[in-house]
C-alpha cells in the first residue's frame, strides 16, 4: 500500500496507540502549546530535507558514508555556545579522519537542535512510597524528584523549540561562516585532546591535508573559489518521540505539496516506539523527511520487512536508514538474517551501526556506562558482517560530547570505573568524550580502508 492510497494527515497518528506517551495532566495547555508552535517559523526547509535524502541515497548505494553523532539527550541547561562549538569540533575531526581514510564523502548529521526527549521503560518512578512521572527529558519534565518538576509541562515544548532555534542558528553560522573551513583543520584539535595519542595522529592528517591544499594552490587552482573547501553541510536529527511537538512543526511544502516535519532534517523512530500500527510509525510514514529506524534485538526479519514497506512504500534510496543497535553479543546472530531479508525483498535502505545502546551496563559505583572496547567490537562485527554479505556498512551513529567527560570506560586514555565519578555529567546515557570519539573514528577509518 502506498502513502497515497492510505489516508494520512499530520494528526492521523492520534488514532493509533501512542507508546511512551507522557501523562499530560492538562490537555488544554498541550493544545495551546501546539497552537503557539504552529505559529512559529519552521526550523528547516523541505528543500534541505530533500537534499539530505538524495545524499543518503548515495550512502545507500555505497558511494558515501553517514556520520550521525551528538548527545544522548540535550539539556535545557547545556546549550551554551562553547558546548555546541566543542561538539561540532569533534564531529568535524571525526569527519576529517573518515573522509581522509575512506576517500568518499561523509555526511554529517548531528543528534542536536531538538534531541530533548528520552523513552523510559517505566511510566512512573517510585521512591519511599511516592510515585511520580518518570523523567522523560527536558522537552517533557525535569529531573528532580518533586511533584512539580516531574509533572509533564507543555510549556517545555516551546522552550525546546526556542533552544533548537538558537542551537541551529549557531550551527549554521559555524558551518557556513568560516569555522568549518578546511584551512582551519588544525584549530579543531582541542587542547586536552591534542596531547593524547589520537590528537597527535589527528595532527598528522591535518598536516597532510594542509600540504594537499598547498599543492593544489601551487598547481594554479584558485582555492578561494572552491566553495566546498570553506564550509560543510551539517544536518540535524532527533528521535521523533513527542508527537504533539512534531505534528505542530509539520508543514506542507509549497513546491511539492508534500508534508515535512520541519523540526529537523532527519527524524528517527526508537526501538520502543516502532510498532507497525503504532502512532510513531503512522506519523513518520507521511512526512517527506529522510527517516531512521532503530533496529534492536527484538526485531524479527518479517517485522522489519513490514516496517520497510510501510515507511518507504516507493522504495526511494535515502528515505530509510536502518540503525542497528543489537549489542556486541547479539549482532553476530541477528544482523545477517535482517540484512539478507531486506536485501532479498529488494528494499533500498542504508544500514548504519549504533554501537552504543546495546552495550550499556551499570558500573559498581551505580553509574550507567559503556566500554569503549565493546563499542568498537560491535562496529567491527557490523563491518565484517556487511562485507561478508556484499552489503555496504553505510554509517556510524554515536552518542558523544566535546567535553572532557568520564562516562564511558577505556579508550586510549584507558578510563577505569573509579574515574567515572570525576566528570560524569550526562542526564541520560554515557557518552564518548572527545578523545574517545576521535579514537573510534580512527578505528572505523581502518575498517573503511580494509
Ligand atoms: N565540504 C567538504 C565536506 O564537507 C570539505 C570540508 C570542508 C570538510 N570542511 C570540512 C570535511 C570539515 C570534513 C570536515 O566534506
Ligand atoms: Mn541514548
Amino acid at each position: 500500500m502506498s502513502v497515497a492510497t492510505e489516508a494520512w494527515s499530520p494528526n492521523s497518528w492520534e488514532q493509533h496507540p501512542v507508546a511512551q506517551n507522557p501523562n499530560w495532566p492538562d490537555l488544554d495547555a498541550l493544545v495551546a502549546a501546539q497552537q503557539a508552535l504552529g505559529a512559529q517559523p519552521p526550523l528547516v526547509f523541505a528543500g534541505e530535507a530533500r537534499r539530505l535524502t538524495d545524499q543518503l541515497g548515495d550512502v545507500a548505494e555505497g558511494r558515501a558514508f553517514l556520520l550521525q553523532a551528538g548527545d544522548c539527550a540535550e539539556s535545557f541547561d547545556g546549550g551554551s555556545a562553547d558546548s555546541i562549538r566543542d561538539k561540532l569540533k569533534v564531529i568535524l575531526q571525526m569527519a576529517v579522519a573518515l573522509t581522509y581514510a575512506s576517500g568518499v564523502p561523509v555526511l554529517k548529521v548531528g543528534r542536536i537542535a531538538g534531541q530533548f526527549a528520552k523513552p523510559r521503560s517505566e511510566q512512573t518512578e517510585t521512591r519511599n512510597g511516592v510515585t511520580l512521572e518518570s523523567f522523560r527529558g527536558h522537552i517533557v519534565n525535569d529531573e528532580p524528584f518533586t511533584e512539580s518538576d516531574r509533572r509533564p509541562n507543555p510549556d517545555r515544548l516551546l522552550t525546546a523549540y526556542h533552544q533548537s532555534v538558537a542551537t541551529l542558528n549557531l550551527l549554521r553560522a559555524f558551518t557556513k561562516g568560516g569555522f568549518a573551513d578546511l584551512s582551519r583543520v588544525h584549530a579543531w584539535n582541542q587542547e586536552f585532546v591534542a596531547h593524547s595519542a589520537e590528537g597527535v595522529r589527528y595532527s598528522q592528517i591535518a598536516d597532510e591535508i594542509e600540504r594537499a591544499l598547498r599543492f593544489m594552490r601551487a598547481c594554479g587552482i584558485d582555492l578561494a573559489r572552491e566553495g566546498s573547501l570553506h564550509s560543510v553541510d551539517f544536518y540535524t536529527s532527533h528521535e521523533a518521540l513527542v508527537l504533539p511537538y512534531e505534528q505542530a512543526l509539520t508543514r506542507q511544502d509549497s513546491l511539492s505539496g508534500d508534508w515535512y516535519d520541519c523540526s529537523a532534517h532527519m527524524l528517527w523512530i526508537g526501538d520502543r516506539t516502532r510498532q507497525l500500527d503504532g502512532a510513531h510509525v503512522e506519523f513518520l510514514r507521511g512526512v517527506g523527511n529522510p527517516i531512521g529506524l532503530k533496529v534492536g534485538p527484538s526485531m524479527t526479519p518479517s517485522e522489519l520487512l513490514a516496517l520497510c514497506e510501510r515507511l518507504n512504500p516507493n522504495n526511494v534510496a535515502g528515505r530509510l536508514t536502518l540503525i542497528s543497535r543489537l549489542g556486541r553479543s547479539t549482532i553476530g546472530q541477528q544482523l545477517p538474517a535482517l540484512i539478507e531479508s531486506v536485501r532479498d525483498a529488494g528494499h533500498r535502505v542504508l544500514w548504519a551501526c549504533d554501537p552504543m545502546h546495546g552495550n550499556t551496563f551499570t558500573a559498581s559505583g551505580g553509574q550507567k556506562t559503556r566500554r569503549f572496547d565493546d563499542i568498537l567490537d560491535e562496529v567491527r562485527q557490523f563491518f565484517s558482517i556487511h562485507r561478508e554479505l556484499g552489503s555496504w556498512p553505510g554509517g556510524l551513529h554515536v552518542e558523544l560530547t566535546g567535553d572532557n567527560v568520564t562516562e564511558c570506560l577505556g579508550g586510549a586514555s584507558d578510563l577505569s570505573e573509579s574515574d567515572l565519578e570525576l566528570n560524569y555529567t550526562s542526564m541520560c546515557d554515557p557518552r564518548l568524550n572527545a578523545s574517545q570519539s576521535l579514537d573510534l573514528a580512527f578505528r572505523v577509518s581502518e575498517f573503511l580502508q580494509s
